[in-house]
């Protein structure tokens, strides 16, 4: 028998103020048409004045725990995947567990940026594995728009604010691909890449929260490259092909990175969960935002195969291979 950590609930929330390329347009030197031609982007959610991260995420739990039938007070680990605290410290996750947990049970945060969410993941199912927790709250939950330059038209047109969470609880399993539940994760990082992805601030150099600066020509050649990789590495650990895989639920970044991956990989394009048009890049939250819209809307079923994967500043990148 093998411990696996099955997903009970999905939830999401998107801050309600949706602002389009068109609206972006009059106030950054851009242009609808170069937006959605670049990346694939027609609009962003922007998380209202006094909005916190944890309010996002809290959201998106309390969906997941409705989703899951499940109370706050059943879970027994919290973590939030984010790069956009509420606070340097304490952890986002102490919010979320204080606002929806019972007091005493572990929550903390995680950083790995775009990639936050396949690590918290990789953490929490790990903690289920070893027997430590029962059950778990995994969530990514970003808003970025408070640490873009919305001088800087290469990077400010690109991302949005949103949060996405699972609900997941030990089951027993065969240790087989039939069973229900995470069935590996394939976590990556490496520091060499540092100047590609990052922001230039922070509490040990500049003591300020700093903005996001990208490299994106170099990032997108990275990113095709290693999420084949780690999507191909799973296949492999799990001795299934992609022929085998129902969905691919890919972090949201770039749809030409979403395609090129997909044609890498042989995998036929409408098994691709695409919500970076809706979202723009969510960083932490887009992958459990494209599997919720994906369960919400019925293509995702209980039962089907189910790959993750995500890239992002470090460069760190990893997949999951779940049965939903
Ligand atoms: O989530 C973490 C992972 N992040 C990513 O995966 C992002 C990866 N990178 C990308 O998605 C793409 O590289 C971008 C969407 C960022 C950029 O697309 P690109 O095809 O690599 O464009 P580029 O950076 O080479 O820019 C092409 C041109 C430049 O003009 P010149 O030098 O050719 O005259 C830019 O100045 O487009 C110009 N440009 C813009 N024009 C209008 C750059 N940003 C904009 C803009 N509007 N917002």
């Amino acid at each position: 028998m093998t411990l696996r950590s099955v997903v009970r609930g999905v939830g999401a929330y998107l801050p309600e103020k949706i602002v389009t390329n068109a609206e972006l347009a009059k106030t950054v030197d851009t242009t609808d048409e170069w937006i959605v031609e670049r990346s694939g982007i027609k609009k962003r959610h922007i998380a209202a004045d006094g909005q916190k991260t944890s309010d996002l995420a809290i959201a998106a739990v309390t969906k997941a725990l409705a989703h899951a039938g499940m109370d706050g007070k059943d879970i027994d680990l919290f973590v939030v995947a984010t790069a956009t605290p509420d606070q340097t410290f304490p952890a986002t996750a102490a919010r979320v567990q204080a606002a929806l947990g019972r007091p005493g049970v572990p929550s903390f945060d995680i950083q790995a940026v775009c990639s936050g969410f396949v690590y918290a993941l990789a953490v929490a199912d790990n903690f289920i594995k070893a027997g430590q927790a029962k059950t778990a709250v995994v969530v990514g939950a970003e808003i970025f728009s408070r640490i873009l330059d919305w001088t800087d038209r290469t990077t400010c047109v690109l991302f949005g604010d949103g949060a996405g969470a699972v609900v997941l609880a030990a089951e027993e399993g065969k240790g087989e691909t039939s069973d229900r539940g995470v069935l590996s994760t394939h976590l990556h990082s490496d520091g060499r890449h540092h100047d590609m992805l990052y922001v230039d601030g922070g509490p040990s150099t500049t003591q300020t929260t700093g903005h996001v600066r990208m490299k994106g020509k170099e990032v997108f050649r990275h990113a095709v490259v290693n999420l084949a990789d780690a999507v191909t590495e799973a296949l492999a650990a799990n001795k299934v092909s992609i022929s085998d895989i129902d969905w691919l639920v890919p972090h949201q970044a770039n749809k030409r990175i979403l395609d090129s991956t997909a044609h890498k990989l042989g995998l036929d394009p409408a098994k691709v969960i695409v919500t970076v048009d809706q979202h723009a890049n969510t960083s932490a939250a887009s992958i459990p935002l494209a599997l919720a819209a994906g369960v919400d809307d019925g293509r995702i079923k209980s039962g089907d195969l189910v790959i993750l994967e995500a890239m992002g500043g470090g460069f760190t990148w990893g997949s999951a291979l779940v049965r939903m």
